[in-house]
């Protein structure tokens, strides 16, 4: 749309991740040339499928960038105390800079209290109350790696988003709001829609920049979509097909991409954004904590 054609540009995310991940494997070589080894450590509590998928990717990854992975597989019946015993043992840990508990838990343990026992220096999903609270005030937070992810395509495709109309639709913890905070913080006027939204589609017009993080699968129609806008895809679900799964996003990808000026496609947009940021947040709590200069173009 923006250059006249009648597509709109593809957000490649793939691309994107591989060269924020060749930045991280530089600020790694040059940590451990300091003396330390930026050290991951991920708790995953049960066996949910979509999980270990996403922690084995997590473990290939940081091993890649050069980093340590630590994972902690415990049984779904792992006990809070137990659970939070790990924590309080990966606090302390030196060769430990991050700390993941894979979502969701088990219904018997309280994610709330499980986050907040983490180290907020090393909380590189930037969930704890800690670094929801100096985000939403301005401060130097770590960034739940979604948004960041979100954010760091918003950048490099328009440079300067001041000004701008953002709709967020969703307003989980892990996207919605946190992806509303990262935009206020650039100046745009911000929108958060949700499932009690009167007229969706009206609100979503408006926008500038759409970020859909609803988890329904194709909602976003194209007539939903301003003509030039860009459209920023943060689900991934998972829908019988013809013989095998098809993976959708939020937003109805053909119609959308007739109308939008930019659009990440999914899969291949946001989604190889998230552990590409995990392992930047990871490098960025490591040089924090060794008081070392903070390697560049790694966080927002
Ligand atoms: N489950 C789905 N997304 C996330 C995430 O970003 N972090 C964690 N810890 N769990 C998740």
């Amino acid at each position: 749309m923006a250059d006249g054609s009648d597509r709109a540009r593809v957000i490649d995310g793939k691309a994107f991740a591989a060269r924020l991940r060749e930045r991280v494997t530089g600020a790694v070589h040059d940590l451990r040339a300091a003396g330390v080894t930026p050290g991951l450590a991920v708790i995953l509590v049960g066996e949910d499928p979509a999980s270990q998928v996403y922690v084995r990717s997590k473990h290939r990854q940081c091993l890649e960038a050069g980093m340590e992975s630590f994972e902690h597989r415990l049984p779904a019946d792992t006990s809070e105390a137990d659970l939070l015993a790990l924590i309080r043992r990966l606090n302390g840990d030196e060769a430990v800079h991050g700390i993941l508990v894979q979502l969701p838990l088990p219904r018997h343990l309280d994610s709330d209290l499980v986050i907040n026992s983490i180290d907020p220096r090393k909380d590189v999903d930037g969930f704890h109350i800690s670094n929801v609270g100096l985000l939403g005030t301005g401060q130097k937070a770590m960034i739940p790696c979604t948004p960041l992810g979100c954010l760091l395509l918003l950048r490099d495709l328009h440079r300067d988003l001041s000004g701008m109309e953002a709709v967020v639709i969703g307003r989980s913890n892990i996207v919605g709001k946190p992806m509303a905070q990262l935009l206020l913080r650039e100046n745009c006027t911000v929108t958060i829609a949700h499932s009690r939204t009167r007229d969706l589609p009206a609100v979503t017009r408006r926008a500038d920049i759409v970020v859909a993080a609803v988890g329904r699968p194709e909602m976003v129609r194209g007539d939903w979509i301003r003509p030039g806008a860009t459209v920023i895809d943060v689900g991934i679900n998972r829908l019988p097909g013809e013989g095998k799964e098809r993976l959708v996003g939020d937003v109805h990808y053909d119609s959308a991409a007739a109308v939008a000026g930019a659009i990440t496609p999914v899969p291949g947009g946001v989604g190889p954004m998230t552990i590409a940021c995990l392992l930047a947040n990871t490098v960025v709590a490591c040089a924090r904590l060794h008081n070392l200069p903070e390697p560049e173009g790694l966080t927002a």
